[in-house]
This record gives C-alpha cells, sequence and structure tokens, in this order.
C-alpha cells in the first residue's frame, strides 16, 4: 500500500497518478497493470475502492500529458523528480533539490499513471445500517446497492 495524490480526471472513470519511473511500484505496475485505489475520508466516515487498470497510452498521449502535469506542478514539488533513485542507498554527496523551475526540461522519469476504473465500491459507516454502493463501467456505471 503507497500513498499517491490524486492529479485529476482525465475523462469519465479515468483518473491521473503521477509517479518516479524508478520506484518499486513503477516496476510492479510493468509486470501487471491491475491496480485498486482506496479513498479514506474518516470525518465522513466512508471509504471509496476504486479498481481498474493502467492505460499504456500512445507515446505522442504520453508526452503530451506528462509535459502538461509538469507545467501545472510548482517548482516545489516537481523537485522529487530531481533527486537520486528512490529507495537506493544513500549517498554522501547526494544532491535534492528543493525546486525545478520552468526551465528544467521534463526527467525521463516523471512517469503519469493514467488509470482506466472498472468499478467504484463505496462504503458509509454514518447510519445504521452501514451503506454499501458500487458502480461498473460493464454495466454503465449504474448503482447497485449491496449488504455492508
Ligand atoms: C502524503 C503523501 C503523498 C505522496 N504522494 C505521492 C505521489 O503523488 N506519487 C508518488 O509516487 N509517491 C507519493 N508518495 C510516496 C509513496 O507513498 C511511496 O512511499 C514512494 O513513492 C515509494 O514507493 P515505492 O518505492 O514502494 O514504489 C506520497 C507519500 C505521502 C506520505
Amino acid at each position: 500500500m503507497r500513498t499517491l495524490v490524486f492529479r485529476g480526471w482525465a475523462d469519465v472513470g479515468v483518473l491521473d497518478l503521477l509517479t518516479d519511473g524508478r520506484s518499486a511500484k513503477a516496476a510492479e505496475l510493468r509486470q501487471q497493470p491491475a491496480v485498486e485505489l482506496c479513498w479514506l475520508l474518516p470525518k465522513a466516515r466512508c471509504q471509496f475502492r476504486l479498481r481498474g487498470q493502467l492505460l499504456a497510452l500512445p507515446a505522442g498521449v504520453d508526452q503530451q500529458e506528462r509535459q502538461r502535469h509538469w507545467q501545472n506542478l510548482k517548482p516545489s514539488g516537481r523537485a522529487l523528480w530531481g533527486w537520486p533513485e528512490p529507495g537506493a542507498p544513500l549517498a554522501a554527496a547526494a544532491d535534492f533539490p528543493t525546486e525545478l523551475n520552468d526551465e528544467v526540461p521534463l526527467p525521463e522519469q516523471f512517469q503519469l499513471l493514467r488509470i482506466a476504473l472498472e468499478q467504484v465500491e463505496l462504503l458509509e459507516l454514518r447510519d445504521h445500517p452501514h451503506q454499501r454502493r458500487r458502480w461498473r463501467r460493464a454495466v454503465g456505471w449504474s448503482e447497485e446497492r449491496l449488504n455492508p
């Protein structure tokens, strides 16, 4: 389980995440594209489980969309992609920039993870009994009520 920032909707049921292509998760996703994302909203006492597949984007679209996300990030938000390989042993002389400005070219390791969702499940603990609902792409995202 890893925490990733939600970077927005690309289309209906398609969402974007950003990561470092050198990270373990990126390697795992190259082996198999299935993902399950969890959004926990503790104050609202509810949980979303979003299940889908990592999309293999055409090279041109991938480049364009990576560039768009890169430009939208603040220099401080970009900085992580200027750091040495995640998870590798820390070197004494390693450089960890605090900012990467607009002139820095798009780093190769700046990876867009575009996920096409197949189903979304919502569990709400607020009322008795708890409410559990599911929406599936295969049935046109119609709402299905389930036992909690
Ligand atoms: C609040 C928070 C937000 C994070 N956002 C991201 C993110 O957007 N993208 C990302 O790759 N890692 C993000 N991370 C770090 C990952 O959870 C993970 O620790 C890191 O990417 C290394 O994962 P891996 O080496 O197992 O692949 C975030 C961590 C925290 C605590």
